[in-house]
């Protein structure tokens, strides 16, 4: 196992009911700047729920945060955070409202342009501080340090990552999650277990700990999954694929192991040139990468069919193949297709995807460095 620090101090409030407990999270004599995304808050019950745990506080409003959320609408926030003097967040939403809060969270204080905090990773060295109400489990940005901001002008989807946007707390109401509609769902469940492969699925550095709880946060979304799609009112089912979800990605299962995260990388090019939602690309691109970086990544691989899709017969490369087609399957049965062709992208999108990883830095990844530009091109290939 590699050295490690690991530090997560952000508070769950999780399970039916707790939005009402959110006041006692936050300073009384606070000026609260609640946001969200495009309105579903207001047809779930959500929004009236935070209004009533936050009856005769100070608290103002910003909504309109963009699925990939927009450095053009969150600067809109960041201006009246600026002038109204706020001195406390909310985010309501999903992994782009919480990314987004994020984001204006450190730029408020950040002297200079603030897109600099993304595209040239120019130190977050403040930031107001904000709690979320989630209501989508995917991203694991309720409890973790990243955010994802699209620049619209230029197409550019690019992240950063800084202790100081911890949420200080974070609800976890499974039932915030019943509105969801199926593409959403089906996004969440791909999106928690690639984070998990992307931690999981390298080579093994002798941490059994990591790879057991790994194993159990993507055998639980296998079984949890389907259920909240067959009925999207089953409370249990719900409740524990928003705790996979978490789990995911909060650091726990990344301590003392390599990581990859090409995935992800590719993933972000697709979704900033052709506006695919975030797990299909990730549908489109893991499948592909494990195949590719099979040799790589062999004995993991083992590993995870035998432990993960209970696959112990035939040879090591048969197990291989069908642990990855279990993968591509998985994905297809929860509503995510997994070819590039699905959604009406061609090959020939593949250079610029290529080009646009060089510009911004990622002309190697994964655990190893070696997804160069043609090992990119081999994956996006099989992706057709
Ligand atoms: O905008 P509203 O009206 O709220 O609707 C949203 C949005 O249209 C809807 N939704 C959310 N909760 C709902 C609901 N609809 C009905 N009922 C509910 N309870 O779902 C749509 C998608 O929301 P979004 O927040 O965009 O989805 P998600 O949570 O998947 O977040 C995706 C974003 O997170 C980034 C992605 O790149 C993408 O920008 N990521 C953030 C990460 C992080 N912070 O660590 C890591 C991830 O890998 C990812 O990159
Ligand atoms: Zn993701």
């Amino acid at each position: 196992m590699e050295n490690f620090v690991f530090y997560n101090p952000v508070k769950i409030l999780f399970g039916k009911g707790q939005i009402a407990n959110i006041g006692a999270e936050i300073p009384a004599d606070a000026k609260i700047l609640m946001t969200y995304g495009g309105g579903s808050i207001k047809t779930n019950g959500v929004y009236e729920q935070v209004k009533s745990a936050l009856a005769g506080r100070d608290v103002l409003e910003f909504g309109g945060i963009e699925p990939n959320p927009h450095l053009e609408t969150l600067m809109k926030a960041v201006e009246l955070v600026r002038q109204e003097g706020i001195d406390f967040l909310l985010a309501v939403g999903g992994g782009s409202v919480l990314d987004g809060t994020k984001f204006i969270a450190a730029a408020v204080p950040f002297e200079g342009e603030p897109w600099d905090i993304l595209a040239k990773q120019a130190p977050v060295t403040a930031a107001v501080p904000f709690g979320a109400v989630l209501t989508l489990p995917a991203t694991g940005s309720e409890m973790n340090i990243n955010a994802v901001i699209t620049k619209w002008e230029t197409k550019e989807k690019l992240y950063f990552a800084s202790p100081l946007v911890f949420p200080r707390f974070s609800v976890l109401d499974p039932e915030t999650t019943f509105s969801l509609p199926p593409r959403q769902i089906g996004n969440g469940i791909v999106d928690a277990y690639t984070h998990v492969m992307e931690q999981y699925l390298t080579y093994p550095v002798n941490a059994p700990l990591q790879d057991r709880m790994a194993e159990s946060i993507l055998k639980t979304l296998i079984e949890e999954g389907p259920k909240t799609l067959a009925n999207p009112h089953d409370y249990d089912a719900r409740a524990n694929v928003m705790w996979c979800a978490t789990m995911a990605l909060n650091g726990l299962i990344a301590v003392g192991v390599p990581q990859d995260w090409a995935t992800h990388m590719i993933g972000h090019e697709l979704t900033a040139e052709h506006g695919l939602d975030h797990a299909q690309t990730l549908a489109i691109v893991l499948p592909s990468t494990l195949s590719v970086r099979r040799d790589r990544k062999w004995q993991k691989l083992l590993q995870y069919a035998a432990r993960v899709w209970n696959i112990v017969d035939g040879s090591e490369a048969e197990r291989i193949e069908q642990a990855i087609a279990h993968t591509r399957n998985f994905f297809e049965s929860v509503g995510v297709p997994t070819r590039l062709s699905d959604y009406g992208v061609g090959v020939e999108t593949i250079p610029a995807i290529i080009e646009r990883l060089q510009q911004h830095g990622f002309s190697t990844m994964g655990e190893q460095q070696d997804v160069d530009s043609q090992v990119v091109e081999k994956i996006l290939t099989l992706s057709a």
